[in-house]
This record gives structure tokens, sequence and C-alpha cells, in this order.
């Protein structure tokens, strides 16, 4: 045997021992390079690699849909990649107790709020999943509020409407993201006078519209009985900027310090999280409505 041919046999045992090396570390799944190098959602061919990505066929560490370690419902099914430590450092991301999280003593069925149909979820089908799809499947892309992308969001995350509902059907294109949350919470979209039939009789709700609101010398425009919807958008009061740092997106997963997402307002110029029980400070704070000029 040639020294050069010595040469490549030794580099060849080196490589079948990093590799088998990889593979008995990495056990059932992919390793975290494989698995970040490579967009795991979607796309999938017959010459791909990606569900190992997530899932382990054998040996998996997690027994909720065989998916990564840590994994014991759907509210961490992504946590491996997107939690606080996760392998995605871009792209972190939790949901909690004033925000799409339950907080402790929340067990039992979770009952969607402001819907006009009844739907509830069991504690632990109740998470990421929901709104958005894993494996890309049946996505929708929200032209407007802005985003580009489709953010991996379900058409119709609502099981009980799957075609839409009286605000959101299925016309892609022209969607809006407040029309999309409308699919779960459909009593709060729409103008003041716009009956809404819920499980608890019917209701009306402030005027969400997708648009969001108009300013008119420094303040939103007023202007009820005109029979056009220039209401704020879902974000613009659930902005949900009390959120944690350290995430790359606090709406609408977060809410952190402040009630219910809400947006942390600023009568005296510092801006304060929203509490239960306090509500004066977000209707009253610029640019919402002016009490100087309320009739
Ligand atoms: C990005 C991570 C990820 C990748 C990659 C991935 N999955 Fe999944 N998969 C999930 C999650 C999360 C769930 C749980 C969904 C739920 O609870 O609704 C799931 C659930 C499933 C289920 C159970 C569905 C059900 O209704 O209970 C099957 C089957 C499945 N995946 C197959 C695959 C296959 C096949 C591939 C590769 C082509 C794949 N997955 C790739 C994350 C992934
Ligand atoms: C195996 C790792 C892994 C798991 C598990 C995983 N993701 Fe991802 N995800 C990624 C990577 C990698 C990207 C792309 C990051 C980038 O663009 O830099 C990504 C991107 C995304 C995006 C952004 C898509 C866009 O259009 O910009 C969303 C939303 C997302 N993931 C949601 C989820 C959800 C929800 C789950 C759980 C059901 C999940 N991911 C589980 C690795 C993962
Ligand atoms: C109530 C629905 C809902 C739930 C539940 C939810 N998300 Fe999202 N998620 C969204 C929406 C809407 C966006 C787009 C927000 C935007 O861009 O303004 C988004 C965006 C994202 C992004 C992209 C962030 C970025 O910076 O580009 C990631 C990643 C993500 N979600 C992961 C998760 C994970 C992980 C969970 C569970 C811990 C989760 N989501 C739960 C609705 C949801
Ligand atoms: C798949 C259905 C679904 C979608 C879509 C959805 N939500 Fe929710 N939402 C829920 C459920 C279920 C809860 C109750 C969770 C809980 O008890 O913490 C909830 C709770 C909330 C809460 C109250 C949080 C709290 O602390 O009690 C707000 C605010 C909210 N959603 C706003 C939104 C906004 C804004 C959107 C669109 C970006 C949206 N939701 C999309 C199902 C949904
Ligand atoms: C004008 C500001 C405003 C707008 C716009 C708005 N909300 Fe709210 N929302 C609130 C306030 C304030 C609360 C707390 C209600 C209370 O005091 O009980 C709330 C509460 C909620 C709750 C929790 C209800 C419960 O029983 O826990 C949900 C869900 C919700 N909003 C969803 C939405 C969605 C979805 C949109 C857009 C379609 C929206 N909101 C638009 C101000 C707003």
């Amino acid at each position: 045997m040639s020294i050069k041919n010595l040469f490549s046999l030794l580099l060849a045992i080196c490589v079948f021992w990093l590799v088998m090396a990889g593979q008995a570390y990495s056990a059932g799944y992919n390793t975290d390079s494989e698995s970040t190098g490579t967009l795991p959602h979607g796309g999938y061919t017959t010459t791909g690699n990606k569900c190992k990505s997530c899932h382990a066929v054998h040996l998996s560490e997690a027994n909720y849909r065989l998916l990564r370690p840590g994994t014991t419902n759907a509210a961490t099914a992504c946590e491996y990649c997107h939690g606080q430590t996760g392998i995605v450092p871009n792209k972190r991301v939790w949901i909690d107790a004033n925000g799409h999280g339950l907080d402790a003593e929340q067990t039992g069925e979770i009952v969607v709020p402001d819907d006009t149909t009844y739907t509830a979820y069991g504690n632990a089908e109740w998470g990421c999943v929901n709104c958005h799809s894993p494996h890309a499947s049946n996505l929708v892309v929200l032209s407007e509020e802005p985003l580009a992308s489709s953010q991996l969001l379900r058409k119709f995350p609502n099981p009980n409407k799957p075609t839409g509902g009286a605000f959101y059907d299925a016309t892609a294109g022209t969607l809006t993201l407040t029309q999309w949350c409308s699919n779960c919470h459909e009593a709060n979209y729409g103008l003041h006078t716009d009956a809404k039939t819920t499980p608890q009789g019917v209701r009306y709700g402030h005027d969400s519209s997708r648009s969001g609101y108009e300013l008119e010398g420094g303040w939103v425009k007023v202007a009820p009985d005109d029979g056009i919807n220039k209401g704020p958008t879902c974000q613009q009061c659930h902005t949900a900027d009390s959120a944690p740092a350290g995430i790359s997106k606090g709406f609408p997963h977060a809410g952190g310090t402040s009630w219910k997402m809400l947006k942390a307002s600023s009568p005296d110029g510092t801006p304060t999280p929203i509490e239960a029980g306090k509500m004066d400070k977000l209707c009253a704070s610029e640019p919402c409505h002016d009490t100087t000029d309320l009739p």
C-alpha cells in the first residue's frame, strides 16, 4: 500500500468514526447544527432528512408526539429550538400568563374568551401548535399589518370555524392579522353596532378594525355613528410592550408585567404596565381618548 493510499484509508476511518460518534451523541434526532442549518418547517422531499430535527422515530426522549427532550405538551413543543435558551437564538419566543400562556391555576378545559362559538382545548393541547403549523401546512399569508411571510400561521386556527367567520374568510391575500385573530375571538372585531351572538347571548364590542385608528391633532378621530369602522387593530391596544426582554416577539405571545398584553400607557410620560382594575389609564392616554373632548 502506498503512503497516499494509507493516508486515504486513515482519513476514511477518521470520517467514519466522527459520523458514528455524531450519531451516537444525537440519539434519535438530528444534531443541533443539522436542525438549524436547514429550515425544518416544510419543504419536505424524498431526499431530505428534516423529520428527525424534531421527531425521533425510536428512543425519543419525550412522550408527546416523539418530540425533542423536555416536550410534555403543546405549549412546550417548540421549546428546544425557540424557548428562552433555544438553539435558534434569533427567534426565541415564549407564551406567558398575561399573553397566550396559562397560569398555574388554569387546569382542565381552556375556553377561548370572546368567541362566537364555544371553543375549548384540553390543558395539554393548548399552545404554539394551535396557531402555528410546524410542518408549514394549510398556512395563510396575511398581506397587511404587515406580515410579509406566513409566520407559519394556520389559515383557520379555530377548528370550529374551518372556513372562517363573519369577518375572516378564505379570501387569502387581502386578510389582516386582526381579522385572523377574529377566527378565535370573533366577538371583539367590528363596529360597536355589529351584533355578535355569543354563548352568553348577543354582545357588542369596541370597534376593532383591519386598518387601525386615524389621528387628528394628535388624538384618535372619534365619530361613532358614521358607520365606518376606524377603530384600533388588536395590537394597538394589546401591544405586549411590557413583555420580557430577550425574546423576538412579545405580541401575541407574552404580556410580561402588563395585564392581558395591554399597552403600557403613559399619562405622565412614564410607561406603566396595566393592572387589572385600572383600565382608565389605557383608555385616556395619548393617542386614544382626550378626556377634555368627551361629550
Ligand atoms: C419543526 C419541527 C417538526 C418537524 C421538522 C416535523 N414535525 Fe411532525 N410534529 C411537530 C410537532 C410540534 C407536532 C405536534 C403537533 C400537535 O400537537 O398538534 C408534530 C406532530 C406530528 C405528527 C402527529 C400528528 C397528529 O395529528 O397527532 C406526525 C404524524 C408528524 N408530526 C410527522 C412528521 C413527519 C413525517 C415529518 C417529516 C416529513 C415531521 N413530522 C417533521 C414538529 C415537527
Ligand atoms: C429543530 C428546531 C426547531 C423546532 C423544534 C421548531 N423550529 Fe421553528 N424555526 C427553526 C429554524 C431553524 C427557523 C428559521 C430561523 C431563521 O430564519 O433564522 C425557524 C423559524 C420559525 C418561524 C419563523 C418563520 C418565518 O416565516 O419567519 C416560526 C413562526 C417558527 N419557527 C415556529 C415554530 C413553532 C411554532 C414550533 C413548534 C411547533 C417550532 N417553530 C419548532 C427551528 C425549529
Ligand atoms: C394565539 C396565537 C399564537 C400562539 C399561541 C403562538 N403564536 Fe407565535 N406568532 C403568532 C403570530 C400572530 C405571529 C406573528 C406576529 C407578528 O409578526 O406581529 C407569531 C410569530 C412567531 C414567531 C416569529 C417571531 C419572529 O421574530 O419572526 C415565532 C418563532 C413564533 N411565533 C413561535 C411561537 C412559539 C414557539 C409559540 C409557543 C410557545 C407560539 N409562537 C405561540 C401567533 C401565535
Ligand atoms: C386558536 C385560537 C386563538 C387565536 C387565533 C387567537 N387567540 Fe387569543 N386566546 C385564545 C385562548 C384559548 C386564550 C385563553 C388563554 C388563556 O387562558 O391564557 C386567549 C387569550 C387571549 C387574550 C387574553 C390573555 C389573558 O391574559 O387572559 C388576549 C388579549 C388575546 N387572546 C388576544 C389575541 C390576539 C390579539 C390574537 C391575534 C393575534 C389572538 N388572541 C389569536 C385563543 C386564540
Ligand atoms: C380599545 C382597545 C382594545 C382593542 C382594540 C382590543 N382590545 Fe381586547 N381587551 C381590551 C381591554 C381593556 C381588555 C380587558 C377587558 C376587561 O376589562 O375585562 C381586553 C381583553 C381582551 C381579551 C380577554 C377577555 C377575557 O375574558 O379574558 C381578549 C381575548 C381580547 N381582548 C382580544 C382582543 C382581540 C382579538 C382584539 C382585536 C380583534 C382586541 N382584543 C381588540 C382592549 C382592547
